[in-house]
């Protein structure tokens, strides 16, 4: 079994080094003045990009006469299509990264063997193909709108870079279960919360058949966060409990604490 969360030589807290401290600590932090390097001086320099920078791209115009026709009727009449390409771009981008998450969990769970979950691969691997399905789902929605599912809009770049934290704590070969568990909990609730907006989006644009389908993806996202969650809180659990037979069978019998 992977070795889990232990006591260790971690020398990374200040109480490490009690004489370094109070050098450390002095003089206080507000007497200290503003020079290059300092968090003054990087957040005047994040101002000046802010102020000047563009934004993450745009929404590309539908390259179809009927989708052109669809989005131009829609301007007319106040509503925004943009918005709602927008976010379908920025769902097709995640479900396609949610799939990469649990191939990338599969392995690790294929590898561990760990019992300390209820969860099985048969479970894995059915999410796995409901975020799959989701995805094409989605891509067929963009196109029926005339727009196209392989360019990214600007949503689609933002849950790009926010997700890539999360595939880095999966694919981490040092990572545990439980702590790979957490990934998916917050990938899983973010996904809840853009399906529930998403399904908002569509009705406002009068898209009915969208909001049939994706009302069908949420109540399986609300069942795969169901599931996460309890996985997650038995991960940690069962790793506590893994610990404490880890420490009873290691010390011996003079050095317990009594
Ligand atoms: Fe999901």
């Amino acid at each position: 079994m992977k070795e889990e969360t232990h006591i260790g030589m971690n020398r990374t807290g200040i109480q490490m080094s009690p004489f370094d401290t109070s050098a450390m600590q002095a003089p206080p932090a507000s007497e200290i003045p503003a020079t290059p390097g300092s968090e003054a001086a990087l957040a005047q320099m994040r101002s000046l990009y802010i102020a000047e920078a563009d934004t993450l791209g745009s929404v590309p115009v539908p390259g179809t006469v009927k989708g052109a026709l669809t989005t131009g009727v829609s301007m007319l009449t106040g509503n925004n299509p943009e918005i709602l390409l927008d976010k379908l771009g920025e769902r097709l981008a995640f479900e396609r990264t949610s799939t990469r998450l649990y191939d990338a969990l599969i392995t690790k769970v294929e590898t561990l063997q760990e019992g300390t979950t209820s969860m099985t691969l048969g479970e894995l691997r059915k999410i796995r193909e409901e975020e799959f399905r989701h995805f094409t789902m989605v891509a067929a929605a963009i196109e029926s709108l005339g727009g196209d599912p392989t360019s990214q809009t600007p949503c689609a770049d933002l849950v790009g870079v926010e997700s890539m934290g999360l595939m880095q704590v999966i694919t981490d070969p040092r990572t545990t279960l439980a702590q790979s568990l957490h990934a998916i909990l917050v990938a899983e609730m973010t996904d809840n919360n853009g399906w529930e907006l998403l399904i908002a989006l569509a009705e406002d644009q009068g898209q009915n058949s969208m909001m049939v389908d994706f009302s069908v993806a949420l109540d399986s996202e609300r069942s795969h966060l169901q599931m996460v969650q309890t996985w997650y809180e038995e991960a940690t659990i069962g790793q506590a409990i893994s610990n404490e037979a880890v420490d009873e069978a290691e010390s011996p019998p003079s050095q317990q604490l009594h």
